[in-house]
Parts: structure tokens; sequence; C-alpha cells
């Protein structure tokens, strides 16, 4: 496995690949590997001959000072996980080699970064776009991967893909779960105890919400109703949001229809957990 901290190592690995014909997967991370992130290499190898693997906190996307330094970093552990894995090449850059002095043009989305996350994290998708599309300029992948757990981040990428003529090819990956419906997410290992069980709460209010859906509930304040109960009825959750949005707009309606997504944010201590479903 090559570890790379500079784009033009990384480029120089992925253009020599190409041009012996295979093709490049690329694997965008902010570390703190779990399963989930493990799943998204294994998806990259079923499109790709060679796979890299980047991982960068990245501080343009953080709108809390105090989530962007508690955010886990444990390198070694992770390029260790990437070996085990067999993950071709690790893109590991420095802050100051993705941001040097000077930095200041940014990639700015659209109407789909206004609402939800957006709406909550002022900035947080600009940053997300921007360094995932230095990333596409360093690796120049034939195809990516991006778990549905970020279920707007994926959409907003598609929309950057589409519009900016990026020609890389996004995967969708489902979302990987522990054995008690917890989405997996390099945060919940900042979870106590007692918080990572009551955490469990989150996707059972997404699977309420599924419930009274699938009993032919169509109105959206009862639908939320039903997942807010769950959360609610746990003392050491703290309801943020849950919304019921078009899949494709990402906008709201007071019926729920074919192809809707419910999203949730919920919060234990300082740790923000974020969920979603089709329904
Ligand atoms: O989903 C993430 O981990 C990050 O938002 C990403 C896509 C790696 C960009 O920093």
């Amino acid at each position: 496995m090559e570890v790379f901290d500079t784009p033009d190592g990384l480029r120089a690995w992925s253009r020599a690949h190409r041009a012996a014909g295979r093709r490049v997967g690329l694997v965008p991370t902010m570390g703190a590997l779990h399963d989930g992130h493990l799943a998204l290499v294994d998806r990259a190898r079923e499109d790709a001959d060679v796979v890299a693997l980047s991982i960068f906190v990245n501080p343009l996307q953080f709108n809390r000072s105090d989530d962007f330094t508690s955010y886990p970093r444990p390198l070694d552990d992770d390029l260790a996980l990437c070996r085990a894995r067999r993950v071709d090449a690790v893109y590991a850059p420095l802050a100051a080699t993705m941001y040097p002095d000077g930095f200041q043009t940014r990639v700015v989305p659209g109407a789909l970064a206004e609402v939800l996350e957006g709406a909550q994290r002022p900035g947080h998708f600009e940053g997300v776009t921007t360094v995932v599309a230095k990333l596409f300029h360093a690796a120049e992948p034939d195809v990516a991967v991006f778990g549905q757990k970020d279920f707007q981040q994926l959409a907003i990428i598609r929309r950057m893909v589409a519009d900016l003529d990026m020609g890389v090819t996004i995967v969708p990956m489902p979302i990987v779960r522990e054995a008690d419906g917890l989405a997996m997410s390099s945060r919940n290992r900042r979870l106590s105890a007692a918080q990572r069980a009551a955490a469990a709460c989150v996707p059972r209010s997404l699977d309420a919400v599924a419930a009274a859906y699938d009993a032919g509930v169509r109105d959206v304040a009862t639908l939320v109703a039903a997942g807010r109960r769950v959360v609610d009825a746990e003392p050491l959750a703290r309801f943020e949001h849950l919304e019921i949005v078009d899949g494709a707009t990402l906008r709201g309606d007071p019926t729920a229809g074919p192809g809707c997504v419910a999203v949730t944010a919920v919060w234990f201590g300082d740790v923000r957990l974020i969920d979603n479903r089709l329904l």
C-alpha cells in the first residue's frame, strides 16, 4: 500500500494506473475508519481495479470548532485497517497542503445545500464540495463511493459532478448498521457507554416513521410525531430535527409521497448523530 501526502503524488499514482488501463476508485473519508468505511472500499473494488482511500479531517466543513478538534484521528489504526483491507493507496494530506497560505477558492453548492443539514450547519456543504472537488482533482478517479448515511451530501456531490462535468461515477452505498440498528459513524466512538446504548433510539424513531408510513399514514406531521415520540422518551437524547422530504429535491411537503425520505439529527451530550430512511 502506498501512502501519499501531496496531490501530485496521488495524481501520478492514479495516472500510471489509468495509463495501464486500470480503473481507479476513490473512497473519501475523514478517517476513524469503521466497518461502514471498509464496506465502501469493498464496493469501490467492484467497479475499480485499484482503490485509493483519502483520510482528511476537513476544517472547512466544520461549523463548530469543538467538533473539529474532538474529531477522532487514529491515523496509525486507520492505515493498519487499510492495509488489511488491501487498499492500494492512502492519501492523507496535512491541512497546510490541502489549504496552503493564500487559498481562497470554493465550490459553492446550490439549493440542495440550503435545507436540512445545510440549514443547521452554515457553510458545511460548501466545505464538503470544495474538498471533494480537490480530492477528485488529486485522485482523478473513475468512480467514487459515498455512504447513504450522509444522504444530502450524496445528493449535493452528484449535483456538483453533473454541474461541473467532473466525469466521475458516483456510487451510493447503503447505510451499514450496528446490531442494534445504530448507523455506523466515526462520531459513535465519542459516545459514553450510556449514550451509546441510548443512541439506538435514533434508528428506532425511523422504524416508527416507516411503520406508520407502511400502515398508510401520509400526513407528515403525524409521521414526524411518531418518530419524535421515540426520541423524546429517551432521557439522554436531545431531539434536533426529523423531516420527511422528497428524495430528489430534499424539499418537504405536508403530505408524504413516493420516493420520500425521513431524515433526522439527534444529540447525545455534545455528539450529534444523523440518520435517514427511505420510505
Ligand atoms: O463524508 C465524509 O466523511 C466527508 O464529508 C467527506 C466526503 C470525506 C469530505 O470531507
